[in-house]
């Protein structure tokens, strides 16, 4: 017996674990900002603390142990994520009349703040929370630290050790000849006045001190940063200010967290713009950066128009389809009503009605959804509207209608896989009534809502004949020949579904949808089985664990020079769908790509030979004369890049010019070197030169040309 036991012991050890990882889809996230939460320790209250909650702008007193006690309240609206604002340590001075109780003013990106906890209450928060099934995401700000020319004027610890602030960066700053940007740790461009090209991502964003990512020592501080989240337990992230990073830094950033890491990330983006217009770089970030997903802000502000204050549904449903489009995986989308950053719903109209309907839809369209503190319990501030009145003291109730909506679709999330990956198509809008239908394999969904007068509905539907029973009220709907009625009386919604059973296997998403070889990624949906192969990019794939609803895998190298590459799943039932997974290259590493702009104009974008490159990148016009961007890269390796110019919204036009490059921190591409093979040279040592004696004339070329650069722009040539 006892020898059976240790044998069961030892195979324990050595068998992999068979762990069952939360689907982002089928979850809902709960967002919390930590200082208005709940007080579960005063003795770091202080300093620059209110106790009345009157003042706004100083700490009120939340922390990690406050929301530790709070995780049953939690719970009890059946959410399965929490996003914590930021929980790095902020500056320890007022800026601009404000204490830093938000959190987006890091001083120190290796420690807590001590308003809010120690490593220690995190890993605790982090514990307790997955025994409720609950994981933690965290905020964090690799953008920016904190105000360059306020508090403590853009002030920077490692672990506790002052590293520099913004003024003694300045001193030592220089300008990089490419970009023309005035750099060390920091950027010394000024502040944003132009809100796009260079200064959007190099300049500070409202005077916070805005970070060099490309800073070699940068790089790694903020990945660190981010990493030790992951070890103490987060499952995510919300990356604030995408929009004022280089993509290619973003990039990196992200394969760097996902392939430290065990267990299946779930990041996603925040890149503010309140309207979903074609005609910025807005557009071309949603069409082509489908690396992370992102917060659905455009489309936040078309629900509460709507049902706040007025306007078609039959036009918010061709926005919503419109936006949808933009992306290769919109149920990965980050949908919500309410936030720190808008007017809560229930500042710009105190209907109810309208609430419920609004939040009900968010927990219905594609795209995982967020509740914001007190969206629950209708907290609003009587003292105004937006920032910082969108941060009240929360009030705790979760017997409120609003409770259980919320309680209500989160559990259909978890059984309903049309709500998590069903796609979505508009069956019927007018002015006032709008139905639309979500489907995945067997399962279905049906959302139909009407915010003018009673109104007998009939659509065809392709449900079998029979009666349907709506998730939030018991409403019924019958289905006959095709037909469906349903009586929606003024100011409803109603929400019926079908969960059938699925035999074959079918792909509902993949977490992340980003990788490189070697990182795991958990594939989610429906009729897995109990076993079969994953083959990804046409390789199979080593099978980490296998569940109907979840397989979990290894990325495989793959040979390619695609950015998307097919994934998909057999089983003895047959083939699934085939769905794309966003492949990188091993061992990439943010590269800076120059292009010699003196015969160029307009706005020029590449499109090159590996993987990282084969979708359009847009360059950004220096002062210096150069057009840039950033990519991440396999370091060594040689590549070519076609031309092109045009705006993100508009087709663009091949210049017909070919670029060489070889992959190296900065890279200045050259028409001139069409010797070079256009085939890949796999290296991931940087020493690549001195092991290849036929590419040393090359890398002499470049070399010379450099420096030859280098001194023409010193003279003022250039
Ligand atoms: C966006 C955040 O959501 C906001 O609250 C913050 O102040 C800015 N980014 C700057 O970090
Ligand atoms: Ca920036």
């Amino acid at each position: 017996m006892k020898r059976a036991l240790v044998l069961v012991f030892i195979l324990l050890l050595i068998l992999p674990s068979v762990e069952a990882y939360s689907v982002p889809e089928r979850g809902v996230i709960y967002q919390v900002m930590v200082d208005r939460f709940y007080d579960g320790n005063q003795s770091n209250n202080e300093p620059f603390y209110d106790p009345m909650h009157t003042n706004y702008r100083l700490y009120w007193g939340g922390d990690l142990e406050g929301l530790i006690e709070k995780l049953d309240y939690i719970q009890s609206l059946g959410v399965s994520m929490i996003w914590l604002s930021p929980l790095n340590d902020n500056i320890n001075r007022m800026a601009g009349g404000s204490a830093p109780y938000h959190g987006y003013w890091t001083h120190d990106y290796k420690r807590i703040e001590e308003h809010f906890g120690d490593w220690k209450t995190f890993k605790r928060l982090v514990e307790d929370a997955e025994k409720r099934g609950i994981c933690i995401i965290v905020d964090y700000v690799p953008n920016h630290s904190n105000p360059a020319t306020d508090g403590e004027l853009g002030s920077l610890y490692d672990n506790g050790t002052l590293v520099t602030n913004y003024y003694y960066d300045a001193k030592n700053a220089t300008v990089n000849p490419y970009t023309g940007s005035k750099e060390l740790i920091y950027h010394h461009n000024g502040d944003i006045g132009d809100w796009f090209g260079f200064q959007l991502k190099y300049a500070n964003l409202f005077g916070l001190a805005d970070f060099n990512q490309l800073n070699p020592w940068v790089d790694s501080y903020l990945k660190d940063g981010a990493r030790l989240f992951v070890e103490a337990g987060a499952c995510g992230f919300r990356i604030d200010a995408v929009k004022h990073m280089d993509l290619g830094w973003l990039e990196s950033f992200y394969l760097d967290l996902y392939s430290s890491s065990e267990r299946p990330l779930f990041i996603y983006g925040e890149y503010y713009s309140l309207s979903p217009q074609k005609t910025d770089d807005m557009y071309y970030f949603y069409l082509y950066s489908n690396v992370s997903p992102l917060l659905g802000i455009p489309i936040r502000n078309d629900i509460v128009r709507t049902f706040a204050y007025g306007g078609s549904m039959k036009d918010l449903a061709r926005e919503l389809e419109d936006y949808y489009s933009l992306f290769v995986y919109p149920n990965k989308q980050v949908n919500f009503l309410d936030s720190h950053d808008l007017v809560r719903f229930l500042n710009e109209n105190h209907r109810l009605d309208r609430y419920h309907m609004a939040l009900a839809l968010t927990m219905t369209l594609p795209g995982i959804p967020v509740i914001y503190y007190g969206d629950e319990s209708y907290l609003v501030s009587k003292d105004g509207k937006g920032d910082p009145y969108n941060r009240p003291m929360m009030v705790f109730n979760n017997t409120t209608e609003a409770a259980r909506i919320i309680r209500t679709l989160a559990e259909l999330r978890k059984t309903n896989d049309a709500l998590a990956f069903g796609d979505f198509r508009t069956l019927y809008a007018d002015y006032n009534v709008w139905a639309f239908e979500r489907a995945f394999g067997a399962h279905r969904l049906l959302v139909v809502m009407n915010k003018g007068p009673d109104k007998n509905l009939t659509l065809s539907l392709d449900w079998s004949d029979g009666r349907y029973v709506d998730a939030l009220h018991g409403a019924e709907m019958v289905v006959e020949n095709g037909r469906a009625s349903v009586t929606l009386p003024r100011n409803s919604i109603y929400i019926f579904h079908v969960e059938g059973e699925q035999k074959e296997p079918l792909i509902g998403s993949l977490t992340p949808y980003t990788a490189q070889p070697g990182q795991r990624v958990l594939v989610a949906g429906a009729g897995f089985g109990n076993d079969g192969e994953v083959f990804i990019g046409g390789e199979k794939a080593k099978v980490l664990s296998w569940e109907d609803d979840q397989i979990l895998v290894e990325v495989p190298e793959v040979e390619t020079e695609d950015s998307w590459i097919s994934v998909y799943v057999e089983t003895s039932y047959g083939k699934s769908n085939t769905v794309k997974l966003h492949y990188y290259s091993s061992g990439d590493v943010p590269s800076l790509i120059v292009v010699n702009g003196s015969n160029l104009t307009g706005s020029l974008w590449i499109k090159g030979s590996l993987p990282e490159l084969a979708e359009p990148r847009p360059l950004i016009k220096s002062s210096t004369g150069y057009y840039f961007t950033v990519v991440p890269l396999p370091n060594g390796t040689i590549f070519s890049v076609e031309l092109y110019r045009g705006l993100p919204w508009d087709e663009l036009e091949p210049l017909n010019i070919t670029l060489y490059g070889r992959t190296n921190s900065t890279v200045l591409l050259s028409t001139e070197l069409t010797e070079i093979p256009t085939e890949r040279l796999t290296t991931t040592s940087p020493e690549m030169p001195g092991k290849s004696p036929d590419w040393i004339p090359y890398v002499a070329l470049v070399t010379i040309g450099a420096l030859l650069l280098l001194l023409a722009f010193r003279k003022g040539r250039l």
